[in-house]
């Protein structure tokens, strides 16, 4: 089983978000897809709940005595966690990804808590025994032809681990409604009209990419 997870601490950064369309794209390419929601809000649980029994099915986690249940021929386990996570749980759940995303949004309150955050983790990398999770962070919720635009992206851009090594910055996902709306009907952008989301389509395709390649696996 694969384990994509997708964190980051600073609250409303898009995280559900990122995990409910990922989980929708492996979903239908035909995988066998489990969304664990390991945030007490449970977004992600929620879009499960109302997601629409024609579309491609993606089996929810259950959570029960602070254990994820998930099921056993799981191909592709996507983990959206809750902001303000601490340490402890944060190891736990590093330890048994292969894969990790860190959405980030473009304000200068963000960066700060980003930055802030990419130092911690690299003190636990060292610690845990999967010091070969393979990283890359995206910016969301992004106006672009901005100031705050371009320097998310400059930051995002240039954030190296201690062995030198860049840590890839795989996309840039728009501000737009569509992912309110494809949220708000338990579905990805990738299930809505291609003619509405085509741009947005586009902005995935690094993402995706990195996903299906050998690159993002230790
Ligand atoms: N690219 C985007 N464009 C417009 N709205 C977005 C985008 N990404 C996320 N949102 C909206 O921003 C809000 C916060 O997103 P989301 O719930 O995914 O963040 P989160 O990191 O999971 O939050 P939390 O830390 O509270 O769990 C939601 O209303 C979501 O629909
Ligand atoms: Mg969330």
């Amino acid at each position: 089983m694969r384990t994509i997870l997708i964190l980051n601490p600073k609250g409303g950064c898009g995280k559900s978000t990122i995990a409910t369309n990922i989980a929708g794209y492996f979903a239908m390419r035909g995988k066998n897809v489990s969304l664990a929601d390991c945030d007490q809000q449970c977004s992600s649980n929620d879009w499960l709940a109302i997601r629409p029994e024609h579309l491609a099915r993606i089996n929810h986690v259950p959570l029960k005595k602070g254990r994820l249940h998930v099921p056993i021929d799981t191909e592709i386990l996507i983990l959206d966690t809750p902001a303000s996570i601490h340490d402890k749980k944060m190891v736990k759940i590093l330890r048994v990804a292969q894969t990790m995303i860190i959405p980030v949004l473009p304000s200068a309150i963000d960066i700060r808590a980003a930055e802030r955050f990419l130092k911690d983790l690299i003190k636990l990398r060292r610690k845990t025994v999967n010091n070969k999770i393979k990283i890359a962070t995206i910016a969301n919720r992004v106006n672009e032809m901005t100031i705050a635009a371009d320097k998310i992206e400059d930051y995002l851009d240039n954030i190296k681990l201690p062995n030198g090594r860049k840590i890839p910055y795989m996309a840039l996902l728009r501000a737009t409604q569509n992912y309110v709306h494809a949220a708000e009907q338990g579905k990805t952008i990738f299930e809505l009209a291609p003619s509405r989301t085509y741009y947005d389509r586009e902005q995935w395709k690094p993402l995706l990419r990195w996903l299906n390649s050998k690159r993002s696996l230790p």
